[in-house]
């Protein structure tokens, strides 16, 4: 049995990576003022339907969809943000001081094509506030995901584009149509439905936004509104001031439906990145809230993807530094000593020191060997002879010597220290 494709074991220096890269995250997200939130894995598939919307890849091609024992419509969530604002809504959370700031994480599914850095399953750290519209806040967002990246070393390249409020949109996308209306009969089955109901997705759909046609597209700055001009400028200008490179991306349109205004992508520039480079989008989004039928509240955020973190930190981290080696191994050399060499293992284990042993009796050598193998700092032999004084002995580097199994806790934490 094999497990499904796009899916991962994770072990090993992995494992280690992915729990450095949760707890940074965690640390960086309470340094920002970020409550944590949890939702169900599975939701409705309404929550995705009309927010993510359904001419989009995520909707219209990648969702894992069942129906429950009930009859219910359900799906793996694709994505984090949909569910975060149908919890809020459903909560009331909004009721809540503003703005809101919440973060989550946890495993995603999308029904897409396995490669280097993209899984059907993957796993993603998120963050949204709600409450709040100012090109100082995206830009105190956006500071907040670089800062993620610098905390592990990793180089990057900034993207950033303004889709313009509502209005600026639908002027665009009525072009759109105009325009690829030309190209009808060269546009795949799926992008000739979009033509008419969303254009837009036809720009970063998998497939044909590899025609130059679609390349060529009109471009949203084309259709700014003098606000959405003066809005982007004073966000450009922040991140300038404040020393953060950008480059700004007028192709940029970020795949799900709810954006508007700022939209934005870190993208990995080391060589080892593959195709799947994008290590954290994100964006505005303003009638989200309404479609769940809460107040009107605009927010932002954005999403990373925590395996193409692990990706990047394999070639910046060596496998030893996470490695957790045992601190003392206790060594049973009779089956009658066998009951004191766990109790000791328990005495310890309580005081914090990281300990292993051997419950089958064994002899010297080989447990010296076992204890060097798996890295132990200290070994401790419990004799028939020592345990009968309560005693044990201590070997550290190469002395040894006889400590009281009342002073063993405090002599041990001496010498590990
Ligand atoms: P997204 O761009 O679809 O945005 O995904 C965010 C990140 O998740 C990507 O940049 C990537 O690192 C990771 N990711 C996406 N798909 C895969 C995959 N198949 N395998 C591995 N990693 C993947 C969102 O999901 C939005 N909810 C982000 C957001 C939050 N916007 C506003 N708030």
């Amino acid at each position: 049995m094999q497990k499904p494709k796009g899916t991962k074991d994770v072990f090993g220096f992995e494992q280690n990576l992915k729990k450095l890269v949760i707890s940074t995250l965690n640390e960086i997200a309470s340094l920002n003022n970020f409550e944590e939130i949890e939702t169900p894995i599975f939701e409705h598939r309404d929550v995705f339907f009309e927010s993510v919307g359904e001419t989009s890849d995520i909707v219209s091609k990648e969702m894992y969809q069942f129906k429950d024992q009930g009859s219910r419509d359900l799906v793996l969530r694709p994505e984090g943000t949909a569910p975060i604002i149908r919890a809020i809504v459903e909560n009331k959370l909004f009721a809540k001081p503003l703005p809101l700031k919440l973060f989550y994480q946890g495993p995603m599914f999308r029904y897409e094509n396995p490669q280097k850095g993209r899984q059907r399953q993957f796993n993603q750290f998120g963050v949204e506030v709600l409450g709040e519209k100012s090109p100082y806040l995206d830009a105190e967002v956006i500071l907040m995901a670089a800062s993620i990246l610098d905390a592990f070393k990793i180089s990057y390249q900034l993207k950033i584009n303004f889709l313009g409020n509502q209005n600026t949109l639908k002027k665009w996308s009525e072009t759109l149509t105009n325009y690829f209306k030309k190209y009808e009969k060269q546009l795949s089955p799926i992008s000739q439905k979009r033509l008419y109901k969303n254009p837009m997705r036809i720009l970063d759909d998998k497939i044909d936004s590899k025609h130059d046609f679609v390349k060529n597209a009109p471009q949203v700055k084309d259709f700014y509104s003098e606000e959405d001009k003066a809005y982007f400028q004073t966000l450009q200008t922040f991140l300038k001031n404040i020393g953060l490179e950008f480059t700004i991306d007028y192709k940029l349109v970020r795949g799900l439906d709810y954006y508007s205004d700022t939209a934005f992508e870190f993208v990995s520039t080391s060589k080892d990145a593959g195709a799947q480079s994008t290590l954290i989008g994100g964006g505005r989004y303003n009638n989200l809230m309404k479609k769940f039928k809460g107040p009107d509240l605009s927010g932002i955020g954005f999403g990373l993807g925590i395996e193409r973190f692990i990706l990047e930190l394999k070639n910046l981290i060596r496998a030893e530094e996470l490695e957790e080696s045992v601190q003392v191994y206790v060594i049973n050399l009779e089956q009658k000593t066998t009951a004191a060499a766990l109790g000791i293992v328990y005495m310890l284990r309580k005081s914090g020191i990281k300990t292993a042993w051997n419950y089958q009796p064994t002899k010297l050598l080989k447990a010296f060997n076992k204890a060097d193998k798996i890295g132990a700092k200290i070994k401790i032999i419990a004799g028939t002879k020592e345990l009968k004084n309560n005693q044990v002995t201590v070997k550290f580097k190469e002395k040894q010597e006889l400590v009281t199994l009342e002073n063993l806790v405090s002599h041990l934490t001496k010498k590990l220290d």
